[in-house]
């Protein structure tokens, strides 16, 4: 499973494939908004422009989703780093600055930290399944007493 590297929190926190980054940041308890989206956000519907996060280190060029049209859209006067968290689902390990706009030169040896720190792999292998405990599958339409 992939990991996200919150660089300002300092924590790494592992997630499966797919998670939207908002509500992973919001089930972590972390403060994903400035004083703006704090007073008001739109849910994660993407109209708000205040749940941003910069990318700065990821295992591979698509560790989030692309970019969507909302992002496209509400992201062209900043910088291409930079995200909407409630529009980016989690591909493979990525570390992420949450609210790039408030104190980021204040974050910079947290940054380069996480930059020189190699993130773990994200894609993990699908298990095989245990032949022991998997259950047989019966052809469709036919019953165990069916005669042949
Ligand atoms: S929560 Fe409103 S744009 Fe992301």
């Amino acid at each position: 499973m992939p990991i996200v590297r919150f660089v300002r929190e300092g924590r790494d926190v592992l997630c499966p494939v797919g998670t939207n980054l908002r509500e992973l940041a919001l089930a972590e308890g972390l403060e994903l908004y400035g004083l703006k989206g704090r007073l008001g956000n739109c849910g994660g519907c993407g109209q708000c422009i205040t749940c941003f996060v910069e990318v700065v280190a990821e295992r591979s060029s698509s560790a989030l989703t692309p970019r969507t049209p909302v992002e496209d859209q509400k992201l062209r006067r900043r910088p291409e780093s930079w995200r909407l968290a409630c529009q980016a689902l989690v591909q493979e390990s990525v570390a992420v600055l949450t609210r790039p706009q408030n104190g980021r030169d204040a974050q910079a040896a947290a940054i380069a930290a996480a930059q020189q720190e190699q993130l773990p792999e994200g894609r993990m292998p699908e298990p095989e399944p245990d032949p022991e405990t998997a259950e047989e599958i019966e052809p469709a339409g036919v019953e165990e007493n069916d005669e042949l």
